[in-house]
């Protein structure tokens, strides 16, 4: 039990109606610790965690209703407009923004391990040539971890900010080297005179030796990044964190967020809009998929989330990001589909009465597709940008004392003992 607890001055009386029995529980920061419960001989019930903190964390702040997102304290529309994605990797990690010394030799570190082990190239090749962008990300990050057998040391301070370090720089090299491989291209190696944003979109795009870079691009790229750097407990973070409470590697640990960010609930939204707006194909379409969505028949992908009940923040400033893309690219014409979506959706009594606005996936994928990255690869996008928060997440989960390995409790619904009957008899 936190210290703080112990202090608490609110408390919370909790009658057992059927023995008269009571218990007063504390209440510290607006919760009550479930196993408080226990005196009662209770537990609390929570499917799909909709009411339960399963950690304190100081890392990501969201206020889904008024539409609030700030990392280390840092409202993200700031951040969004005067970090680097690195220095925003820097500040989940370290708590605090990094001064010039310290982000130059950050960069020079991250610029270091970029390189992946060259049977990497074996491995990846193994994969056919149509296999899912996401399997390959997943597969390829749990294989690292048997090329770093001292990652799993992770009671060593040193040897964590290694991993986290190793992870960082190649990341967007895997990734990178997943892309070439979807499109049967040889893999391109990083190259030191380029930064972290400009290795990663040259290791994807060079031909020939070529690729002119487009700063406006870049620059929307790692606004993308940032924006999706962290975002507190989310199913993928929960995932990172469940899995490492086991003690097993973080490179083990990030590949169980990979698996969760590629559901199509999660970070697989921002591909599923993409196929939406090909299915729906033309505005005149719009109105009759909203009265499918109404019906139940469907969901409105990119719209919707647990935590905000207002516009989520990441989507406003990713508009902006699209102004600016589609500046350099041209329009792209699904783009007049999900604004004509958008529209009726805000309008309509469903969405309004259930707070369903679009999130961070709706316009993201349309962004991805004009910087020419196929809809099947947007998530790896979102897992690139997502990396540091499962990172920062681990290292504050493997800190606290509180935690224990994340074993829940259930409710046993099940047949009462009963006899083994043989097979001829069944
Ligand atoms: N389209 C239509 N109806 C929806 C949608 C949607 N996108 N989202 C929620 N609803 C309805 C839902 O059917 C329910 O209606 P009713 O009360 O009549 O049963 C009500 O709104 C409450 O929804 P919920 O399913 O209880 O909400 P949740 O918190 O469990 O789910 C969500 C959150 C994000 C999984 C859900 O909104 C959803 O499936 N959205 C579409 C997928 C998507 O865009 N995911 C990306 C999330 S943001 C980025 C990320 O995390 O990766």
């Amino acid at each position: 039990m936190a210290e703080d607890t112990l202090i608490a001055t609110d408390t919370l009386t909790v009658r057992d109606n059927r023995t008269g029995d009571e218990v007063e529980i504390p209440i510290v920061d607006g919760t009550i610790h479930a196993t408080e419960l226990k005196k009662l001989g209770l537990m609390s019930y929570d499917p799909a965690f909709l009411n339960t903190a399963s950690t304190r964390s100081s890392i990501t702040y969201i206020d889904g209703d008024a539409g609030i997102l700030r990392y280390r304290g840092y409202p993200i529309e700031q951040l969004a407009e005067q970090a680097s994605f690195l220095e925003t990797v820097w500040l989940l990690f370290e708590g605090e923004l990094p001064t010039q010394a310290e982000l130059d030799a950050w960069q020079d570190e991250v610029r270091m391990h970029t390189y992946v082990h060259t049977n990497v190239e074996q491995f990846l090749d193994g994969f056919r040539h149509d296999a899912h962008p996401m399997g390959m990300l997943l597969g390829a990050t749990a294989a690292l971890s048997t090329f770093y057998p001292d990652a799993k040391e992770i009671g060593d301070e040193e040897s964590r900010r290694l991993q986290k370090l190793r992870l960082v720089a190649k990341f967007p090299t895997i990734a990178a080297w997943v892309f070439r491989h979807s499109r049967g291209l040889p893999y391109v190696f990083p190259r030191n005179d380029l930064d972290y944003i400009g290795n990663f979109v040259n290791m994807t795009f060079e031909i020939g030796g070529q690729h002119e870079p487009n700063p406006v691009l870049q620059r929307a790229l790692e606004i993308l990044l940032i924006l999706h750097a962290d975002h507190e407990q989310n199913a993928s973070t929960n995932a990172v964190r469940g899995v490492g409470s086991t003690q097993v590697d973080p490179f083990s640990a990030v590949s169980a967020g990979i698996a969760a960010l590629y559901g199509p609930l999660h970070g697989g939204a921002n591909e599923q809009v993409l196929r939406m707006l090909d299915e729906i194909g033309d505005v005149k379409n719009v109105p009759a998929f909203i009265e499918g969505v109404k019906n139940h028949e469907r969901l409105l992908m990119g719209f919707g989330h647990r935590v905000y009940k207002n516009y989520d923040p990441r989507a406003k400033l990713i508009k902006r990001v699209a102004d600016d893309v589609f500046a350099q690219t041209g329009i792209d014409p699904k783009l007049e589909i999900a604004l004509e979506l958008e529209r009726i959706a805000l309008e309509d009594d469903y969405f309004i009465e259930r707070k369903l606005y679009p999130n961070v996936d709706f316009y993201s994928g349309i962004i991805y597709r004009a910087m020419g990255y196929p809809t099947d690869y947007f998530t790896v996008l979102f897992a690139l940008g997502r990396l540091p928060g499962w990172l920062a997440q681990w290292e504050e989960m493997l800190s606290d004392s509180e935690q224990k390995i994340a074993r829940p409790r259930q409710v046993y619904t099940g047949y009462d003992e009963r006899d083994f009957v043989p097979r001829e008899k069944r």
